[in-house]
């Protein structure tokens, strides 16, 4: 469903623009999250390396992100950033996806982490959580595949006062598909 609305608005903007925009289809190849790694606003010096990832907040406060790496094979052509079915979501259900100045590790926490850097897309997540979160922001989701094996690191913060989403990084959440 939300490719469609995605489709129409880059029609749109490619007739105002000239430009081609990315297309935001899932690929054939998936790539999942070799490691996630929640932190934790009030536990700020404790790392936890999971597969049930989070990000929350709760009235403003108490912030919990994730951290997530992936390994993407050399591949030709577009990569893609998707997310789908959550396995809770309630509040904003909204995720804002960044990359990290180098891939996260095992042991990372709030306090020692890699450098939040850019910000590459923002997704929200249907009502019950399941299905394709839809993208509400666009900022690189796709981007050229890596000509050798290459891995990448990236952050995933809560947005506005009240959210919380989880899923399940082994089959479910983020994914990069080439
Ligand atoms: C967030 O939740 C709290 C209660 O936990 C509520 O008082 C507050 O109004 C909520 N904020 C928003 C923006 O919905």
């Amino acid at each position: 469903m939300k490719f469609t609305l995605i489709t129409t608005v880059s029609i749109l903007s490619t007739l105002a623009s000239g430009l081609a925009l990315p297309d935001l289809t899932p690929r054939g190849a998936v790539i999942r999250p070799d490691i996630a790694i929640v932190i934790k606003e009030d536990f700020p010096t404790t790392s936890f390396p999971t597969t049930t990832a989070e990000v929350s907040r709760s009235n403003g406060q108490h912030n919990v992100k994730t951290l997530l790496a992936f390994t993407v094979p050399a591949c030709t052509g577009k990569c893609t950033v998707s997310f789908s079915d959550a396995t809770t979501a309630t509040g904003s259900r909204r995720m804002q996806f960044f990359t990290t100045g180098s891939p996260p590790t095992d042991g990372n926490t709030w306090t020692s982490k890699p450098y939040t850097n850019i910000h590459k897309g923002t997704f929200t997540t249907s009502s019950s959580g399941a299905g394709a979160a839809t993208v509400v922001e666009d900022f690189g989701l796709t981007f050229d595949c890596p000509s050798t094996s290459t891995k990448y690191g990236f952050e995933v913060q809560p947005v506005w006062d009240n959210d919380s989403v989880t899923w399940d990084i082994k089959k479910a959440g983020f994914i990069i598909t080439c």
